[in-house]
């Protein structure tokens, strides 16, 4: 019998709950498929933080490479230690170091979901570039504190990182309707957003089956919401990605929805799931954070994992629950009532 072991990361706030709906759906999944899933639980997290002084042991990325796949819940304690800590402690830091390059975030509305806009079948699937850009880590603050303080932040973009992550669109491109819609600020970013938009270019002429546009962010932002049917795989830098994909949570219901897939596509190290949503303080330990986000990155994790059939089954349970109207309706149901109608739902 086939057998992955996945290290778990609940995290801070709901991801607990969370990760704990995903896992009973996943382990019941595997059991009904005749495959087996092993968890590892790892407690780092902002608690962590203020008991150990880190987010994570200084061997916690060694500790992770051993696992076939992650699956997190959130991670940030705001109130307690601060995000510029927390997230750069252990996310962040995952991502880069296991080369995800590619976040994977799909949205469309589930069945029975009643979404902001009068636009309902949309498909689109964000692909965020995961470990450079605005997120590179690059600058600093020079006269702290004085009236002649400066800060710098620089976003980094190679040929090497922004080609992979447009390859990896234009092939997801081809496997889905053929568009792809490559997304920067090149009127007013003349640099990286030109090679970008060049890198584009070239790369459009090798895949003459993909139908491509570039468009601005600012314009992106609001086809996503005026005409989101237009849209198929949409490629974007890591922080245009990251606004652009709560957009993409909004439309679709939520962020209760959200689901996201942080890959890397050689394998040569796990690749990590997680929902798009963080720990959310406002709601955390009431039991009602909606679970279905984490659910549905779960069936991706198995779908990368090589579970293709089981991860559709996790994906027509999902949908099964909302057309019933469980989960559809956000903070009306529990956590644990969703899980219970989802894991009812699988065949
Ligand atoms: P958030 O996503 O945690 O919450 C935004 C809003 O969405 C809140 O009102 C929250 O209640 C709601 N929400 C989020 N997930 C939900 C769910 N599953 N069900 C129902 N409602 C849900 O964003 P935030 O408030 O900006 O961030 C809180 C903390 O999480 C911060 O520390 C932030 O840095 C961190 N964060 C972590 C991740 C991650 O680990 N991947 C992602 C985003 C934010
Ligand atoms: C996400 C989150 C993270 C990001 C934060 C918490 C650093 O917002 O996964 O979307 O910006 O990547
Ligand atoms: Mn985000």
């Amino acid at each position: 019998m086939k057998s992955y072991s996945i290290a778990l990361i609940p995290g801070d706030g709901i991801g607990q709950d969370v990760t704990d709906a995903a896992w009973q759906v996943l382990s019941t999944v595997a059991t009904h498929s005749g495959f087996t899933l092993t968890s590892t639980p790892f407690p780092w997290s902002c608690a962590f933080y203020k008991e150990t002084g880190a987010m994570m042991p200084e061997d916690g990325l060694e500790t992770l490479r051993r696992f076939d796949a992650i699956l997190l819940g959130a991670v940030g304690w705001p109130a307690e230690v601060p995000d510029s800590v927390s997230l750069h402690g252990l996310l962040l830091p995952i991502r880069k170091a296991f080369v995800q390059y590619a976040n994977i975030r799909p949205h469309r509305l589930l069945p029975g979901v009643q979404g902001p806009l009068k636009a309902e079948a949309f498909d689109i699937l964000c692909i965020r570039e995961n470990t450079e850009g605005e997120y590179s880590g690059a600058g600093g603050r020079v006269h702290q504190g004085t009236a002649d303080e400066v800060a710098v932040e620089t976003s980094i973009f190679t040929r090497a990182g922004v080609e992979r992550i447009l390859r990896f669109g234009f092939e997801q491109a081809r496997q889905r309707r053929g568009k792809l819609a490559s997304v920067t600020k090149s009127n007013a970013q003349k640099f990286s957003m030109v090679f970008w938009d060049e890198i584009t270019r070239e790369l459009a002429a090798e895949y003459a089956d993909v139908e491509v546009t570039s468009y601005h962010i600012d314009a992106m932002a609001a086809r996503m919401v005026m005409a989101p049917e237009t849209l198929d795989v949409v490629v974007a830098s890591n922080l245009f990605g990251d606004i652009l994909t709560d957009l993409g949570a909004a439309i679709q219901g939520g962020l209760g929805f959200a689901a996201s897939a942080n890959i890397n596509p050689d394998r040569s190290a796990p690749s990590m799931f997680e929902p798009v949503h963080g720990s959310a303080p406002d709601i955390a330990h009431l039991g009602i954070a909606n679970p279905i986000a984490a659910i549905w990155s779960g069936a991706m994790m198995i779908d990368h994992l090589g579970q293709q059939d089981a991860s559709r089954r996790v994906m027509a349970a999902l949908e099964r629950t909302t057309a019933r109207g469980i989960g559809t309706v956000p903070g009306r149901d529990r956590t644990e009532t969703i899980a219970a109608a989802v894991l009812a739902a699988l065949d």
